[in-house]
């Protein structure tokens, strides 16, 4: 397959270069990064030196690609999809940016100002796998890569709000409190991400609100049937990649009345969120809550669900590689299935631990 990616300069498109720079079956095509033109990319990125790329200033050979990632701003990467698609309608374009994510312009235009290409909404798919894998077919032309806190907390709520195995098993009325390394802020200079700033201290952000919430909202409506009532709060820690969400939720009546010793209940969730991703092979529900770093650079999303029965409360428990399942990973995961290829091609690699 050639595959190009657009953003190489930044903290995404790096990541995509690094996982599919050693398929066999890949081959890259061309490396876009409009502030390295013409530089080798091991310039910009020296642990992808051996690789021996030369970074394009812009894309000269969209036609011949199969895939094409964009790992840009939104704004520019509608832009960017529109011409794509437009001059070469059989290359796929995966977005990983929030311009296609949600399905709803007005919404869209509430949080990111007036969309450049809206009229490509509803060829959209919006690229989670494990929630939308019937979508994700290689008729699809253009996926939404969603984005590195709705993967780790939907990932986290979806089985409990779900009624694909029996009765949700809680309220849809959820708390979502998220902690991000601080590349998921990108790679660009920002004052409050100087290491003096940042190292030893962690701060919440988006109070008031924050641009993945109405895409959470959205994917939990999907899974729910109705809209779920959601308070999601991020926050900055001091780890340079990882994520972590930790999820609440007032468990059902009938799960209240089905189970009432504390043991037997969490043993209950863990087996029931097991059987839910029984089909995916990058979840892993753990007997213990999980580390950012047992996922450090790899494709998997751990999860630990419990209860606390006497506060009547689901409590999840996720993490992600932010830049990994939570966006480049995830996006080959989507090339994969674009491709009919099984999904974990090229991405089965473990955590780096420690
Ligand atoms: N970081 C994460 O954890 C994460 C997770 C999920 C999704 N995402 C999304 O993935 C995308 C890339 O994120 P990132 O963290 O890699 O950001 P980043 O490190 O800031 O990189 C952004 C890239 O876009 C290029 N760019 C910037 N402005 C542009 C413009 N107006 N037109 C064309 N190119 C432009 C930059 O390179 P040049 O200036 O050299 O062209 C750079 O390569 C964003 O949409 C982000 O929201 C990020």
């Amino acid at each position: 397959m050639k595959v190009s990616i657009v953003g190489i300069t930044g903290y995404v498109g790096a990541e995509l270069a690094r996982l599919l720079g050693r398929r066999p079956d890949v081959e890259l095509l061309e490396v876009v990064g409009r502030s390295a033109a013409g530089q080798p990319l091991s310039k910009v990125f020296p642990n992808l030196g051996p690789l021996n790329l030369t970074v394009s200033g812009e894309l000269q050979r969209q036609n011949e690609a199969d895939f094409i990632f964009l790992a840009l701003p939104h704004h520019a990467s509608a832009e960017t999809a529109a011409a794509i698609l437009e001059q070469s309608p059989s290359t796929k374009v995966i977005d990983m940016s929030a311009d296609f994510r949600l399905r709803d312009r007005a919404t869209y235009e509430k949080w990111y100002g007036a969309h450049p290409a809206a009229y490509l909404l509803p060829e959209a798919v919006y690229g989670l796998p494990e929630i939308y894998r019937d979508k994700i077919n290689p008729q699809t032309r253009l996926i939404a890569n969603p984005g590195c806190y709705p993967t780790c907390s939907t990932l986290a709520l979806a089985p409990a709000l779900s009624s694909r195995l029996g009765q949700p098993i809680i309220e849809p009325d959820v708390i979502i409190n998220a902690l991000s390394g601080t590349s998921g802020a990108g790679r660009g200079l920002k004052q409050n991400l100087h290491y003096p700033e940042m190292t030893s201290s962690t701060t919440a952000y988006g109070l008031e609100g924050h641009r993945h919430l109405p895409e959470i909202e959205q994917t939990l409506q999907d899974i729910y049937g109705s809209p779920v009532s959601v308070s999601f709060t991020p926050h900055l820690v001091p780890l340079s990649r990882g994520m972590l969400a930790t999820c609440y939720a007032r468990l059902s009546d009938s799960f209240l009345s089905a189970h009432t010793d504390q043991a037997e209940a969490s043993r209950a969730i863990r087996e029931y969120y097991r059987e839910f991703y029984a089909n995916d092979p990058f979840v892993q529900v753990v007997d213990e809550s999980p580390y950012t770093k047992q996922v450090a650079g790899s494709n998997y999303c751990f999860i630990y669900p419990t209860v606390n029965l006497a506060g009547r409360r689901l409590i999840s428990v996720a993490v992600v590689d932010n830049l990994t399942k939570g966006a480049a990973g995830e996006g080959i995961q989507n090339m994969n299935l674009l491709a009919g290829l099984p999904e974990t091609t090229g991405l089965d690699m473990l955590g780096l631990y420690p």
